[in-house]
């Protein structure tokens, strides 16, 4: 391809160092579609033959045939994509296929080819994204009113709904969501034509192959367009943030569903067994999601380090691009998948959440708000009493609602027998309705919203 210029061909080591082909043939389908809308541009502005744009149409055409069936070709000597599809045609087409390069490098093209696949992968993001968040309002419809523990610092501290906490990761993967939609129409240029770096000579159409290529408009400036990562970047960003909540989901599955908790049992479906421990039933899948936000934050960390040093224009740093997105990808929509079955599929086990949730001395906050409600006592003071009373409840043995009104009374006079409605883990959450509490007739209307905003994203 530059043969004119050179003496003597590559040496071993450069012929393999600078290979890409066998990664980035993933792009085979947008290598061809580009091909397809520049070589229609060029036609459309006179600047090859109608006759030659056909031919050269027509063998792409049958290399996509040819891909779909065998899949493309690995030849290093053929460097990336590009060559590859580009070295296919000529044997089609024979010289004619050399006009397809007109107006255009590698450069413009491989950007315009990855962001293409880019897109495709922030849109199947947003569905894999879609189908967790259907499943956490479902059950979180369900478990509107199944008590659990809340936690602070993995310590029970006040009851809440099982369906108030699945719509907290509602609420995250909603905003993951919403980064990806951003990243969407941000992306929506197309760099085709930029050419290497300058732009060029050759009176171009760009709207036309942006918009064959279904963007709103080319990119405002070759340099940048030329040399912007920034969409695979967004990508990257936006699946290590949904990644982290997919683990923050998967690590909880994995606690609750350990025997001490016992608070829920996986679908078969995504467990495994024990090769030695025939009871065992692990929870591989939820580890894996948790593992995979590791890769993908080493994903996003690789492609800031490729690129937060390299001058204008192109540099062939950026062929390193493509793993770390192909990567994070196929491990985001995995995990993705993992968790919308875990979601919907998972057996809760309520009246064991329900047990743990009266064990703790859940209600204590309840108790203290009660004395300064009941007996306004200053909150500082009622906390004191309430410990008091906690301490006392250990000592026997008993939950907070065990305690006679003698004992509570030993504490504080000022405690009566209506304190024992506030004590239950039921008065509790049902308390808790200010907006965006835990009462299940708050969560109810939160499952109700999620709905339709579900429906209008
Ligand atoms: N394989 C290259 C890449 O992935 C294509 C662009 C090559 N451009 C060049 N000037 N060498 O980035």
């Amino acid at each position: 391809m530059w043969g004119g210029r050179f003496a003597e061909g590559p040496s071993a080591i450069m012929r393999e160092i600078n290979a890409s082909i066998p990664f980035d043939k993933a792009l085979w389908r947008e290598d061809i579609a580009g091909s397809r809308a520049h070589v229609a541009m060029l036609a459309k502005q006179g600047i090859v033959s109608e006759a030659d744009a056909k031919a050269i149409d027509e063998g792409l055409h049958q290399i996509a045939a040819e891909y779909e069936r065998d899949g493309v070709p690995v030849d290093w000597d053929l460097e990336d994509i590009h060559m590859t599809v580009e070295s296919r045609l000529t044997e089609i087409v024979g010289p004619v296929a050399g006009r397809l390069h007109t107006a255009r490098s590698r450069n413009d093209q491989v950007a315009t080819d990855f962001r293409i696949w880019a897109r495709s992968a922030m849109r199947r993001a947003v569905a894999g994204i879609d189908a967790v968040l259907s499943a956490l309002i479902e059950r979180a419809d369900e478990h509107a009113a199944s008590i659990m523990p809340g936690f602070t610092h993995l310590q029970t501290a006040q009851p809440v709904t099982l369906g108030h906490h699945l719509l907290a990761y509602f609420e995250m993967l909603a905003r993951d969501r919403s980064r990806f939609a951003d990243a969407l129409a941000r992306m929506d240029e197309c760099p085709l034509g930029s050419a290497a770096l300058a732009g060029t000579g050759f009176d171009l159409d760009r709207k036309m192959t942006a918009q064959a290529l279904g963007f709103a408009r080319p990119t405002r400036n070759s340099l940048d367009a030329v040399s912007d990562r920034d969409f695979a970047l967004d990508y990257l960003m936006a699946a290590s943030q949904c990644s982290l909540h997919l683990s923050r989901l998967a690590e909880e599955f994995i606690i609750w569903a350990s025997q001490p908790f016992g608070f829920v049992k996986l679908p078969d479906a995504l467990s495994t067994g024990s090769s030695i421990m025939p009871q065992k039933r692990n929870p591989d899948a939820a580890e894996l999601v948790r593992g995979h936000a590791g890769r993908i934050i080493g994903c996003v960390t690789s492609l800031m380090v490729t690129m937060k040093g390299l001058p204008l224009a192109y540099s062939k740093d950026m062929q390193d691009d493509k793993p770390p997105v192909f990567e994070a990808a196929s491990l985001l929509d995995l995990s993705l998948a993992a968790m919308a079955g875990m979601v919907a599929d998972s057996g809760f086990d309520t009246a064991r959440m329900r047990k743990a949730a009266e064990a703790g001395h859940a209600t204590a906050t309840d108790l203290a708000d009660w004395l300064v409600r009941q007996a306004d006592i200053p909150f500082r003071e009622a906390h004191h009493i309430t410990g008091a009373a906690v301490k006392l409840a250990d000592e026997k043995g008993v939950a907070l609602d065990g305690l006679s009104i003698g004992d509570l009374k030993g504490i504080d006079e000022r405690i009566d027998e209506r304190v024992f409605e506030a004590l239950s883990v039921d008065a509790s959450v049902a308390a808790r309705s200010s907006y965006g509490g835990t009462a299940p007739v708050r969560v109810r209307e939160q499952v109700e919203a999620a709905r339709k905003r579900l429906e209008e994203f």
